[in-house]
């Protein structure tokens, strides 16, 4: 196959998708790369979108096999922010000039569809900013009751593609299910965002290039995909991390194929690699999701160990991201930042 060729064609194949993924050749790599920032610059601009995450219960009723907050993690410090803690969160994020906010958790019905409607509605109260969801598998009911509430977005990933391997890593769920809730929450008029982990154990280059086409099958909004890390007290502890090189591959290659979508560079790349925020704004990334969770939660939220700027205090998080964005000749965004597929659909 030719590299060049492929770099520039409309649509690839999966077979050239794997191509891509299995490139290893320095030369190649960074031809991959630069091919992502270019498709990167032409549908996205150079403006990154913040995106404020609070991170308000880490309690969660599901057993993600590779997942620190896994209901059966006993040895994790639960906590419950109450919806003034959060919505004070919220309006310190509005107040350092973040125009999105993410609401996320594990899966916990505690909060019940009244108390998020009035946690969204008070929040949309404060500033025409745009909330973002993200509580997991939730009633389809109570998706239709947020959007009314003036949610805008949610985000639910579909982890891996591939249903026998979905099954493993989450006994009581399943792939098709997780999909129609995607479907339901665009036919519902959310921006939609989805995606992977990358490095789970039995996961192969074929199993990335099916999670690629299934983001580009769903039409999302945003795509995230975001290394694994072993977590402690987990059934998967002892596992091997992601490599580095594979999840920029991953997010170049998901650049060149998903086009006008917005990708993160995720905590958890940064996490892995010193300068993985840097390095994923080179490869195709367009966002950034800072986390404004206030101590001493921040700490708890421990979806796997070590987790990247955990001591940090919030306030300082968007000029230290403002000099590394800058860094690299790109500019934070003053707008929401909402779909790049607007203009289409409306
Ligand atoms: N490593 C990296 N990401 C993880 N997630 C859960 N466990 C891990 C891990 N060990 C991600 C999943 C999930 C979100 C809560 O965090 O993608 O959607
Ligand atoms: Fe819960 Fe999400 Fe972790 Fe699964 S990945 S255990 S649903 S927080």
């Amino acid at each position: 196959m030719n590299l060049e060729k492929i770099l520039y064609k409309d649509e690839l194949s999966k077979e050239e998708i794997i191509f891509l993924l299995n490139l290893s050749d320095e030369r190649d790599l960074q031809k991959l790369f630069n091919r992502a920032d270019e498709v990167r610059a032409k549908y996205c601009g150079d403006e990154v979108h913040l995106r404020g995450i609070i991170d308000f219960s880490n309690y969660c009723e599901q057993n993600c096999l590779y997942c620190g907050l896994r209901a059966d993690n006993t040895k994790l410090q639960r906590y419950r922010m109450s919806p003034e803690e959060i919505i004070e969160t919220a309006k310190q994020i509005i107040n350092s000039g973040i125009f999105t906010i993410v609401l996320q958790s594990g899966e916990d019905n505690y909060y019940d569809t009244d108390l998020i409607a009035y946690i969204i509605y008070s929040i949309k109260q404060i500033a025409d900013v745009a909330i973002t969801l993200s509580l997991g598998e939730r009633g389809f009911d109570e998706y239709q009751t947020w959007r009314i509430a003036g949610a805008d977005r949610y985000l639910l990933k579909h982890e891996t593609a591939n249903p026998k391997l979905y099954s493993i890593y989450h006994l009581h769920q399943q792939l098709n299910e997780r999909i129609a809730h995607l479907k339901f929450l665009k036919k519902l008029g959310y921006q939609v965002g989805s995606g992977n982990m990358i490095g789970l154990p039995m996961q192969t280059i074929e199993d990335i290039a099916d999670d690629i086409l299934l983001c580009k099958e769903l039409d999302l909004d945003m795509a995230a995909f975001g290394p694994f890390i072993p977590s402690p007290f987990t059934p998967y502890r002892n596992k091997k991390p992601a490599s580095v090189e594979l999840t920029l591959k991953t997010m170049a290659v998901a650049r060149i194929v998903l086009k006008s979508v917005h990708i993160p560079a995720t905590t958890a790349l940064a996490t892995i690699d010193e300068d993985g925020r840097i390095k994923g704004l080179k490869a195709g990334a367009n966002v950034v999701m800072p986390d404004f969770t206030p101590f001493p939660y921040r700490e708890q939220y421990q979806i796997y160990a070590n987790r990247k700027c955990m001591s940090d205090d919030p306030k300082s998080c968007r000029s230290c991201l403002q000099l590394q964005i800058e860094s690299i000749g790109r500019k934070i965004s003053t707008s929401r930042g909402d779909s790049l597929k607007m203009h289409l659909n409306s």
